[in-house]
């Protein structure tokens, strides 16, 4: 149904199913993170980018969401052009793994980028995605790794950061800027961002293009990234790639289920940096649980290609109900999707961080954050058994849906496109 008929149809509704509708409007779009701390909304509070207009067009836009293309640019691999212009650009492993999952969507339109850059079409609404590399993922799947090459994939050029900086930042302000997203407002284009540092972000990266990043219909997913540094609402976490992670048996999910006894109510293993002795001094003291910290060597030796599992990082995830974890080098950590991974719930002190896919993971639900100065184990401790039960399957669920595969990262963008406040205003 496209919107002129969702509008048509609307007036013919009884005022129960308004009301019905409002709640599911409260129920999609009711947080917000404004200002450095997340800000509760209801339809009634007209604040924010959104509310200032009328109600209706975010009904309207519930219509509209049952009704979405997912596309890709035809800038790149999936150009017809006899150039071949796809082969020419560098891919990631993890943007392969993405770039399949994507195409491979049920509502996947192969054709319809290419058509609506010339006949754009206000009634179709799209979630686009580029098809040429946007995401500097340096450690998947092999971490630490000094050779970069490993993480690339066979087949494609050998360019490295600077294929995204100078190649893709002018393809990516070409999509931001196209008719064929610029004629529905409620059209998204999503672009994966998987630096750690800031430095390497890609609005620093693509510096000069302003009008991309300032666009409400683009949505960046960045894997780390301050919250206080990105536009509310528009842009959203995006879970990093698990490198090391439990591939739990169904005897051990139906544990999960059933929340059997693990060995250790809380663990860490990692590198002993960044504070990390103090953080987890008191807690190591404590009986029933795991904390080592390693130097560099011994916890790459786990890790990296090749590497063996002799400090058992995943055995003791599997047998732990909680697990730490703090920020890596960066704001992110890779331990974050391990984690969940291993039905354990994370223990995370990096409160500026953006989460995964926020307003479609309830966090709250899934994990413990912990605010400076405060106690990690008298939180813990004080968590009802029932609770934690529910938070472990909580952890567990967000990993098989959102975070394990590149196929959940398209389930979460795409449930975070479709969640956004809607743009079409001027829907009349
Ligand atoms: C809306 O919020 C912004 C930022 O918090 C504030 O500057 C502005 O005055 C508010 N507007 C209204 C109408 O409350
Ligand atoms: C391939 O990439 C190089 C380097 O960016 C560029 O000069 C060349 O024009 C590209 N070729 C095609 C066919 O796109
Ligand atoms: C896919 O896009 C093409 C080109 O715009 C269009 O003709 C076709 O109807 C679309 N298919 C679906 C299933 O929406
Ligand atoms: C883009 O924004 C930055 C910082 O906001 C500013 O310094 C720069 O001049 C802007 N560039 C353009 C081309 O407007
Ligand atoms: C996980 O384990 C199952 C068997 O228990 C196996 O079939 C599957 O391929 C494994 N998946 C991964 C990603 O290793
Ligand atoms: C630690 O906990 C285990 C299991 O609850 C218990 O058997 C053991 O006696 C405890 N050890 C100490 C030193 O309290
Ligand atoms: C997230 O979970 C918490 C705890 O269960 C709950 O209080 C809160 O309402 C949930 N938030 C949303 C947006 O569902």
């Amino acid at each position: 149904m496209n919107s002129v008929a969702a509008r048509t149809k609307r007036r013919t509704q009884s005022p129960a199913f308004a009301i019905i509708l409002l709640f599911l409007v409260y129920e999609l779009f009711q947080f917000s993170y404004q200002h450095g701390q997340w800000v509760v909304f209801s339809p009634s509070q007209p604040n924010s980018s959104w509310q200032s207009k009328d109600e209706s067009t975010t009904i309207t836009n519930l219509f509209v969401v049952q009704n979405f293309e997912v596309v890709t640019t035809n800038y790149g691999w999936s150009s017809t052009s006899t150039h071949d212009a796809g082969k020419n650009s560098s891919r990631r492993i993890v943007t392969g793994e993405f770039y399949r999952s994507i195409i491979s969507h049920l509502r996947y339109n192969a054709s319809a980028w290419a058509d609506l850059e010339k006949h754009p079409d206000p009634s179709r609404r799209l979630i686009v995605f580029m098809d040429v590399d946007t995401c500097l993922e340096m450690n998947y799947p092999f971490y630490g790794t000094k050779d970069w090459l490993v993480n690339m994939e066979d087949g494609y050029p050998d360019r490295y950061w600077n294929s995204i900086f100078e190649d893709n930042c002018p393809l990516i302000a070409r999509a931001s800027n196209s008719p064929a997203l610029l004629a529905n407002p409620d059209s998204r284009l999503i672009i994966l961002d998987c630096s750690g540092g800031s430095h390497l972000h890609l609005t620093k990266a693509c510096a000069g293009d302003n009008s991309t990043f300032q666009n409400d219909q683009v949505t960046v997913a960045y894997i780390s990234i301050d919250k206080r540094r990105v536009r509310p609402f528009l842009h959203t976490g995006l879970p990093p790639p698990a490198i090391k992670y439990a591939n739990l048996s169904e005897v051990e999910r139906s544990s999960v289920k059933m929340c059997k006894y693990r060995k250790y109510l809380f663990s860490f293993q990692g590198r002993d940096v960044g504070g990390r002795k103090d953080l987890f001094r008191n807690i190591e003291q404590f009986n029933g649980t795991y904390v080592k910290l390693l130097n560099q060597k011994s916890y790459l030796g786990d890790l990296h290609k090749g590497g063996d599992d002799s400090n058992n990082y995943i055995k003791i995830l599997t047998q732990s109900v909680f697990a730490g974890a703090p920020r890596g080098d960066q704001l992110f950590s890779y331990r974050l999707s391990e984690i969940l991974s291993a039905g354990a719930i994370p223990v995370m002190y990096n409160s500026e961080y953006l989460l995964p896919f926020h307003g479609v993971i309830n966090w709250t639900d899934c994990a413990v954050l912990i605010e400076p100065g405060q106690d990690t184990l008298d939180i813990i401790t004080a968590i009802s058994p029932d609770r934690v039960c529910e938070m472990q399957n909580c952890a567990l669920g967000a990993w098989d849906k959102y975070v394990s595969s590149r196929t959940g990262w398209v389930r979460g963008l795409i449930d975070v496109a479709l969640s956004l406040p809607p743009n079409n205003y001027n829907a009349s």
